[in-house]
């Protein structure tokens, strides 16, 4: 079975409750949920967090890169300013996905830029919770095409 940390950032503790036009009605618990069941059944076990605090994200990020096969990563704030998170995404070597509720580019300008993209498998950006789905499902193809 394979074992992979999905990381939350700033600010996405406040889902449900969070400008729930744009993020919608589901909280944080919800979506850990969706990701489980949905790694569930692909074999998968998920290690699901949230942190506001960019030094912790930033830790866990090492970590998974020691300790599990992949990582999910919704940056939220910190992904249009954070050069530290895109450094420590550059610095572990299994596969990393980037993941937005919002479709980022629609939005304004300065999320149509973030500097963790440039360091992760891919983004997935604008499906809401089905953007976890979307993001587990890509890890889970990525690992079987390098069984
Ligand atoms: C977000 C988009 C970011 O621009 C924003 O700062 C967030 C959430 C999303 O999931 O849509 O906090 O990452």
């Amino acid at each position: 079975m394979h074992h992979i940390v999905v990381v939350n950032g700033p600010n996405l503790n406040m889902l449900g409750s969070r400008e729930p036009s744009i993020y919608g009605a589901e909280t944080l618990e919800d979506i850990h949920k969706l990701c489980d069941k949905t790694a569930t059944s692909h074999s998968i076990k998920v290690d699901f967090r949230q942190s506001n605090h960019e030094g912790e994200l930033v830790t866990w990020i090492q970590e998974a890169g020691r300790a599990a096969a992949g990582l999910i990563i919704n940056p939220a704030g910190f992904g249009h300013t954070s050069v530290a998170l895109m450094d420590a995404l550059l610095s572990i070597k299994i596969p990393a996905i980037e993941v937005h509720l919002s479709n980022i580019y629609k939005r304004e300008e300065f999320r149509h830029h973030t500097y963790t993209a440039r360091a992760v498998h891919g983004v997935i950006s604008g499906f809401g919770s089905h953007s976890y789905v979307l993001a587990i499902e890509a890890l889970s193809n990525i690992f079987k095409k390098n069984a």
